[in-house]
């Protein structure tokens, strides 16, 4: 009787798989009827690996409270040595010890954040950010991107990526805007279905490496642009403007989905029928696994986690049990708990013995991680080969370098300042001139980028990229501090490449009311202008600033975004004419902080306005 109710609960997931279905739907319903309540719960949570370093803290998360997978947040590897072995090693021996205290030998499966390449991985390659390959806008690309860090990401034995972001930006003042494709809901369909299709490969029933679309649904539209406050979404902007992308996801056959932490319409999403059941899975048919993001469901009923916004928000459950139920009832399958393992254990099994989730909802949210597993090859091969590879190789750092320079948008150009005449000395100025980091951005080596006096992944910097291409040209510069050098030197050159942008950020932290330039770097920017010598301004940033003054003086204005590692070079190639200007921007440049949130050309609110830029421009 038990049996019959698992298959008619789980038939949806099983009818995914095709030519090996048979025996996995055996092997699944086999083991949910072996398993205990306690291994079942187990199975739903996500643990990061901060938690997971000492004997006790592994035999108390993997032995005693079975956790089926574990993560590592930004900046975490799964031991001190971030080398490609290190990886392998740290990920096999987590894989190892829950294999040996399995009952039944469930392998764990291990999920990192890889939007813009492994970037946790010490000497990988920096893709651009995830807005930078929107302004390429070519798919093919993105798929290359993605499958080029698929291939690290398992060769260092993590199986699962958090990621594309599918989110649609709308609100340049939202932290996390430069880690969307940008705001056409059209043009970031065919970029998320094409990461899609780049991570988890040719073999729809094998990925390479499980693929999540995040964050589901309306992220990216907080109001006043703060990280995770609570949205309201008209039935039409979620249907046109914010559902696009997953269904896109679905239909390349992403094998997972991640909640977005706010509250939608009323209701936090992680614990909303009509968004995680209703929508995803009956409207756009996926069958995947869903998992919320870091510490949601704890914030049903605590503000225990994450970005100071959602802590003020009403608590929805009583308590732990009432906030799991929540959560599973609604459609939730793994929780990112990620610390307390056994108080999440815990009151997942309290929640079925009380009777308020059923067996059933809870065994079809088991079965479908089980299911990930066994189409990840993990039950076959849970670890990965402890050999040396290469973090990256110069296929990575030419395909890095090509996206880049796809991605550059020339948006000004009098006088045909571009490309750089073949004769005289160029002044290279400007903080974002010598700054991997900002080039990088967030999400980098750590949370809030590559951190200051760590390790400095590879890359490129304007210039070095700019001496490197420039030939017999003189390159100078000088300390963009001082604004008197500036000026002596900006007078004797054919041309000023003058770099400016934003130091990187990540998450709320990234949060900004106006959007300016810093106020040393407009008075650099207008200390060059002034000298009447063509002035190429850049902007390294992950957002459109408001520097339309600064644009309309200069000569030449190139949006380079983030560009990652090859930025430098990608951005000669640029100024030297070696690469045709390509970019074209993937969301719409306000005049003025006023007109913000702006998308699709016009103000959200509805006023009239004009903007700088509009959506698609580039020369
Ligand atoms: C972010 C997710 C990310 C997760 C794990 C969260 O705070 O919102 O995008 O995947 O952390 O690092």
């Amino acid at each position: 009787m038990r049996r019959a109710l698992v298959l008619v609960a789980f038939s949806s997931v099983v009818a995914v798989t095709v030519a090996a279905g048979g025996r996995r739907q055996d092997t699944v319903s086999e083991l949910l009827d072996r398993m205990t309540l306690a291994e079942k719960a187990g199975q739903l949570a996500m643990i990061h690996v901060g938690v997971v370093r000492s004997d006790a803290q592994l035999a108390d998360v993997l032995a005693r409270d079975q956790v089926g997978s574990i993560l590592s947040g930004a900046g975490e590897t799964p031991t001190s040595d971030a080398s490609p072995r290190g990886w392998a090693k740290g990920v096999n021996a987590l894989q190892r010890y829950a294999l040996a205290h399995s009952r039944l030998g469930i392998p764990i499966v291990y999920g990192v954040d890889a939007t813009h390449g492994f970037t946790w991985l010490r000497g990988a390659e920096v893709y651009p950010q995830q807005l930078a390959l929107g302004a390429a806008h070519d798919p093919a690309l993105v798929e290359q991107i993605a499958a080029a860090t698929a291939r690290v990401v398992r060769a260092s034995g993590p199986r699962w990526v958090f990621g594309p972001v599918a989110d649609v930006s709308r609100d340049l003042r939202w932290g996390r805007y430069y880690e969307t494709f940008g705001e056409d809901p059209a043009a970031v369909s065919a970029l998320v279905a094409a990461e899609v299709r780049g991570m988890q490969g040719a073999d729809a029933e094998h990925p390479v490496v499980a693929a999540t679309a995040k964050h589901f649904l309306g992220y990216s539209q907080p109001p006043g642009g703060v990280d995770t406050a609570p949205v309201q979404l008209t039935q039409d902007d979620l249907q046109k403007v914010f559902a696009p992308p997953f269904a896109a996801a679905v239909k390349a056959g992403v094998a997972t989905v991640m909640n977005q932490h706010g509250w939608v319409n009323g209701t936090p999403t992680v614990s909303s029928r009509p968004l995680l059941t209703d929508l995803l899975r009956t409207q756009l048919g996926f069958q995947g696994v869903t998992v919320s993001d870091w510490g949601d469901v704890e914030n049903l009923f605590c503000s225990c986690q994450g970005a100071p916004a959602i802590s003020h928000e009403p608590k929805v459950a009583p308590d732990y049990e009432h906030a799991v139920a929540a959560a599973l009832n609604a459609g939730l399958d793994v929780s990112m708990v990620p610390e307390r393992a056994d108080d999440f254990v815990s009151a997942v099994q309290a929640a079925v013995r009380d009777g308020l989730v059923s067996q059933a909802t809870l065994d079809a949210a088991v079965g479908r991680v089980l299911t990930l597993k066994l189409r990840l090859g993990l039950f076959d091969r849970p670890t990965v080969p402890e050999t040396a590879f290469p973090a990256r190789t110069a296929a990575d750092v030419a395909l890095s370098r090509r996206a880049a320079g796809e991605a550059m948008t020339l948006l000004r150009n009098a006088r045909h300042t571009l490309p750089l005449a073949r004769r005289g000395p160029i002044l290279v100025v400007g903080p974002a001139a010598s700054n991997l980091a900002w080039q990088d951005g967030g999400w980098t080596v750590g949370w809030q980028g590559v951190p200051d006096g760590g390790p400095t992944p590879p890359g490129v910097t304007v210039l070095q990229g700019i001496r490197a291409a420039a030939g017999t040209r003189k390159v100078r510069t000088v300390d963009w501090t001082n604004l008197a050098a500036v000026r002596r030197a900006a007078r004797v050159a054919r041309a000023v490449v003058v770099a400016v942008g934003e130091e990187p950020y990540a998450e709320w932290q990234g949060d900004t009311k106006t959007a300016a330039l810093p106020a040393e770097q407009r008075a650099l920017v207008r200390a060059v202008e002034a000298t009447g010598r063509p002035t190429v301004l850049v902007l390294v940033a992950g957002r459109p600033l408001m520097i339309a003054d600064l644009i309309r003086r200069a000569s030449a204005f190139v949006m380079a975004y983030l560009p990652g590692s090859e930025g430098g070079s990608a951005l000669a190639d640029l100024l030297f004419g070696r690469i045709r200007p390509h970019g074209r921007l993937p969301f719409t440049w306000p005049a003025r902080i006023a007109d913000v949130p702006m998308a699709l050309n016009a103000r959200l609110d509805g006023e009239p306005a004009t903007p700088l830029f509009r959506l698609g421009a580039g020369l």
